[in-house]
């Protein structure tokens, strides 16, 4: 049965890691594929949106070898050029970041194509990504006029052009499929942010010889560079790394050391969100790789607080809020989530999936249009949850599960494969 029961937890203490960065190791495999020469990576997320990612370049013709027992991957990229035209659907199942930045890259390729996914991929807005590549000369069809997806790109040829494009929200995975899109097009192309989100692609595109002017929120790419292979090491996720970071801050007298975490400054928000709340953790060993800051992340069970989390934040720990909220029914007074809207085009709507299970297991929660407003501390008692096939929710769920009283059941908690597959196993390792 695909379904985990979890109780009331021991203290969590050790020493552990946690599997690849998806967001880049999805990036490491386009790029390579679209370089010229064998990029190896290694520290590669064996999860199912990063096959996928494979799966899908593989089908144009790339070169890919994955290992996965090693962790490595080696792509024979033949450059932009070398892309052929698939003969099959492109299939992204669940991935998000999988179906947007390739968009990006084909656009601009000469030949048809067709991508999709999954039920859940087919109610995700896919109009935001359309939109600017259609004003670049991109010809886009899809359901409702390119808003969800089955999207078809019959190419043809017709040449990109530079745009100059301000994003309406904060959004990493557009403005990436904008600046592969960039790099086909005739001319500069701009993106701006109000806030800004993670930037492994700027870093990377850079790692592999691209220009990428870089100033404050705005990004910029001009058109015809061409990529070098390189080796890519991805360090541990620290999105995945969340999990049990929350899990030690809120299971009495826990104590963790996470080690090999990418801690990239667009990615820290939930770090900063819970020493805001009274939160112990430090970072030690700190170092570059691959052009990415790492460390090794040491957190304690500290009593929390109640805290205000919005603006410039949300985008930095936007994958991290369902379980920011679990830790929050944890902390002292009331916490407030704000400007987070953007919950309701994840995986699932986790601004419902969150609220409305919380609330099953007790909590003082209460969904807004942009977030919640939680009241602490309240204890947990445990419940029928469903992972709704998120695996961000299932894995939040876990660590409520942590510290509620009784019994809580996850359903679908295989869901957590697709970004920590070892995670149930993790957990119970730390808690011998
Ligand atoms: C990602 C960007 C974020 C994030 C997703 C991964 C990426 O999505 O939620 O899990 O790798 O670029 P948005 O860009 O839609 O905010």
């Amino acid at each position: 049965m695909d379904k985990e029961t979890i109780t009331a937890s021991k203290a969590l203490r050790g020493s552990t890691t946690v599997p690849g960065d998806k967001s880049i190791s999805h990036r490491a495999v386009m790029f390579g594929a679209i370089a010229h020469g064998r990029t190896t990576v290694s520290g590669f997320l064996d999860g199912e949106d990063c096959r996928r990612t494979i799966a899908c370049f593989q089908k144009m013709g790339v070169a890919i070898q994955y290992d996965q027992t090693l962790g490595t991957v080696v792509i024979d990229g033949r450059g932009m050029e070398g892309l052929n035209e698939p003969s099959e659907l492109l299939d992204v199942g669940n991935s998000g970041t999988t179906i947007r930045l390739m968009l990006g890259i084909l656009a601009g390729r000469p030949y048809f194509s067709v991508v999709a996914g999954d039920e859940s991929i087919a109610k995700r807005p896919m109009a935001r990504i359309t939109e600017p590549l259609r004003s670049m000369g991109a010809q886009i069809h899809g359901r409702r006029n390119g808003t969800y997806t089955p999207i078809a790109i019959p190419g043809g040829g017709n040449k990109l052009t530079g745009i100059e494009y301000s994003l309406p929200v904060a959004s990493a995975q557009v403005k990436s499929a904008i600046l592969l899109a960039g790099l086909q097009a005739e001319g500069k192309t701009t993106v701006r942010e109000e806030y800004r989100s993670r930037d492994h692609t700027e870093r990377m595109l850079q790692a592999f010889g691209a220009r990428v002017d870089v100033s404050g929120n705005e990004v910029s790419v001009s058109g015809g560079q061409t990529l070098q292979a390189r080796d890519v090491e991805i360090p541990g996720d620290i999105s995945s790394a969340a999990f049990l970071l929350a899990a030690a801050s809120i299971v009495k007298d826990s104590c963790l050391r996470i080690k090999n975490v990418g801690v990239n400054p667009t990615r820290t928000g939930i770090i900063e969100a819970l020493v805001a709340m009274g939160g112990d953790v430090t970072f030690e060993n700190e170092r570059t790789l691959s052009g990415e800051p790492v460390a090794d992340i040491m957190v304690r069970e500290k009593t929390l607080h109640g805290a205000t989390i919005s603006g410039s934040l949300i985008p930095r720990l936007i994958d991290e809020l369902p379980v920011l909220a679990v830790i929050a029914t944890q902390a002292k007074g009331r916490t407030v989530i704000k400007d987070a809207a953007e919950l309701k085009f994840k995986e699932t709507n986790r601004i419902d999936t969150t609220a409305k299970q919380l609330r099953q297991l007790g909590a003082q929660i209460q969904a807004t249009e942009d977030g919640f407003i939680i009241e602490g501390p309240t204890p947990l008692t445990g419940a029928e949850i469903s992972s709704y096939n998120d695996h961000r929710i299932g894995m939040a769920f876990t660590i409520a599960g942590l510290i509620a009283k009784g019994e809580t059941t996850i359903h679908g908690a295989r869901a957590a494969a697709v970004s920590f597959p070892k995670f149930y196993t993790t957990l119970r390792l730390l808690n011998d």
